[in-house]
Formats: C-alpha cells, structure tokens, sequence
C-alpha cells in the first residue's frame, strides 16, 4: 500500500513539473506590457477623423464602410489625455463588419519614450469593438521590434461615449528572432 502511495506521489509531482516546464516554455523569450490607446473623434484635437466613406454608410446600423484616420497617444495610464505618453498609434481603421461594430486595424505603434523609444510595432487584425477582449496580430516590428512576432489583447477602459475619448488598454505579447 505504502509503495503504491509513494508512486502516486512521485507521479503528481512529476506531472506538475511537466506543466510547471510547459508554462515556462509557453513564455520564452515573451516580452508583456501594457499601453493605453486614446481615440479622441471629438472636440478641437481630434487624434481620430473619418477620411472616406460609402454613400450607403450613412444608412448603415455599423458604419459599415467608414475608414478612420488615426494618429493616437499610447499612454502609460488610463488618465484622460496625452500625460504619460511614451508613443502613437498610427494607421487606420475601416468598419469592416455589417452585422456589428467590427473594424480592421491597420496601424503602428511608434514609440517615442520610455524603454521602447526609437521602435516601433505592426499591428493587424479584428477588433470587434462591443467584445471585453479582442486579439489582433502583431505582424512585425522595427528597431528592437526588427521581425517581430505576437499578438495584443485590447480591453475597452473607457468606451468614451459622453466624452468623446475612447480609452483601450492594450496589452502587448511580443517576441523577436
Ligand atoms: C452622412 O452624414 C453626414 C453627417 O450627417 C453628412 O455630413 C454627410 O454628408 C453624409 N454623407 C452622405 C454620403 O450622405
Ligand atoms: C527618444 O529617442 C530619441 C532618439 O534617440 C531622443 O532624441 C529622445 O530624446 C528620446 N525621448 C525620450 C523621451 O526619451
């Protein structure tokens, strides 16, 4: 009985290292962290602005067929505004779904403070903007971001509907050569 015990117990241990070495494997080389996007479409300094649409758009419950211009801080915190910036989110976005609010993401992050200043990430994919999460594929890099691979994870902070601010964080998954 006790042999058969101490086997089962030598058993789960060396389960939990597998997946203990499993996890660890999963993360190497993976550089995480966190930036906050802010859309501004209204007020005097827009960072947001609609630059083409459809004649049919107007009609349309999703927009569908707005493409946006954007040249947005990445900031450090959620706060309101451009305090903390350590970059831009530059590109566009296109409402790309007829259903729901689904855009296409077409944009750098170009970092221009902090410990990533000088470099910048290509950033590609569905942000299905009424879902909590929403991952969208990094697709490469420039700089210390040279080949760069991973993806983000955006989270609504702020949907900005009374301030005309919308506040996303963006957690960032990347990994170079
Ligand atoms: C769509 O609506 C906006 C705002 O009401 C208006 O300025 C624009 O001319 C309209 N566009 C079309 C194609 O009807
Ligand atoms: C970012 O890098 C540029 C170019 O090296 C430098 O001129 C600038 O001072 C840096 N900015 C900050 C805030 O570190």
């Amino acid at each position: 009985m006790a042999a058969i015990k101490a086997a089962v117990a030598v058993a789960e241990v060396a389960a939990i290292l597998v997946l203990l070495l499993g996890v660890a494997a999963a993360d190497d080389g993976m550089t995480k962290f966190k930036v906050f996007f802010h859309d501004v479409v209204g007020g005097l300094n827009p960072t947001a602005i609609r630059v083409a649409q459809a004649a049919s758009t107007n009609g349309s419950s999703t927009s569908f067929g707005a493409v946006v211009a954007i040249d947005d801080p990445l900031t450090s915190t959620s706060a309101s505004g451009s305090a903390g910036e350590v970059g831009r989110a530059q590109g566009t976005y296109t409402f790309a779904d007829q259903r729901t609010f689904g855009l296409l993401m077409n944009m750098n992050f170009v970092f221009t403070a902090g410990e990533h200043n000088g470099s910048t990430l290509t950033i590609f994919g569905r942000n299905e903007v009424l879902s909590q999460v929403r991952e969208m594929s990094i697709v490469g890099g420039s700089g210390k971001f040279r080949m760069a691979r991973g993806y983000v994870e955006a989270r609504t902070a702020d949907s900005g509907l009374s301030t005309g601010e919308t506040v996303v964080e963006y957690t960032i998954f990347v990994k170079t050569p």
